[in-house]
């Protein structure tokens, strides 16, 4: 991760790929790159004019904006993991930019992870189980989580990712937009990773870092901003004009 965040031209190569994710009627800015003044260690980008989040709630924003910027925060993300195949793991106040003419700038593609085909498969699988095959729910996150037999037995450990699961989608499956100002969806989002972190339920594949660290800083910032937004919806466009489709069944062998 070190390496990962210390990389520009990796930086650099991530900017440019966000950027040609979004049109311009989305109203998400993100910096371009001037490569004449870059280098492995210089990373020089356009200066997109806005403020942090703390100055953007200062303002007493009306539900209308607030709503209106938690539906760019939501796309960003979504977008990203589900067309361009890369998790942007640093959803977080510092980099994202209120502007004074409602658009949104997006910056600091230093934390990213891009998914490699066997995390895809899992996270298609997950997200099929999830919604279309509850039975096999246990199989795929023993998976996504590489536990051992061992552990993939222990029912407490299961029941508490089950739970933590059903957490993660809560928003997405909720019929039409979620308030994500209730604080009581927030705090049990915290409790639940912090009993999976009292009980050291930490097994995991690496990329899983940055997509915990995704969905929960999504997750506070929509919460700071006290925004409603209809995620499910967001969801169900990108995932299918995106990449993350279903496996091919293997054609028949001659
Ligand atoms: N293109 C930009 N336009 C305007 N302001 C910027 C831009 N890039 C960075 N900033 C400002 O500088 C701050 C820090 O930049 P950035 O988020 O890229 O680095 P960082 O968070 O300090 O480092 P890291 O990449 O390790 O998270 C931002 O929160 C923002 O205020
Ligand atoms: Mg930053």
């Amino acid at each position: 991760m070190m390496e990962r965040e210390t990389d520009y031209e990796q930086e650099a190569e991530n900017l440019r790929m966000a950027g040609s994710a979004f049109s311009e009627e989305e109203g998400i800015v993100v910096p371009r790159v001037f490569p004449e003044f870059s280098t492995r260690r210089v990373l020089t980008m356009e200066y997109i004019d806005g403020v942090h989040l703390d100055r953007f709630l200062a303002s007493k924003p009306s539900q209308t904006l607030r709503d209106q910027f938690g539906h760019k925060i939501s796309l960003s993300v979504l977008r990203l993991d589900h067309g361009k195949r890369l998790m942007y793991a640093d959803p977080q106040p510092g980099n994202y930019l209120f502007m004074p003419d409602g658009r949104l700038g997006f910056i600091d593609f230093g934390c990213c992870s891009h998914h490699s085909d066997e995390f895809l498969e899992c996270l298609v699988d997950a997200e099929r189980a999830y919604l279309e095959a509850p039975e096999d729910l246990r199989d795929v996150i023993a998976r996504i989580n590489e536990l051992t037999p061992k552990q993939a037995g222990d029912d407490a450990r299961m029941e508490l990712l089950v739970r933590f699961v059903h957490w993660a989608w809560e928003p997405i499956v909720h019929e039409g937009p979620f308030d994500f100002s209730d604080p009581d969806y927030f705090r049990r989002g915290v409790e639940l990773y912090g009993d999976t972190l009292r009980r050291r339920y930490t097994r995991s594949q690496p990329p899983n870092t940055c997509l915990i660290k995704c969905m929960y800083g999504l997750r506070a910032m929509l919460n700071r901003l006290e925004a409603r937004v209809d995620i499910g919806s967001i969801y169900r466009t990108e995932r299918s004009r995106g990449s993350r489709q279903p496996r091919k069944p293997a054609p028949p062998s001659a």
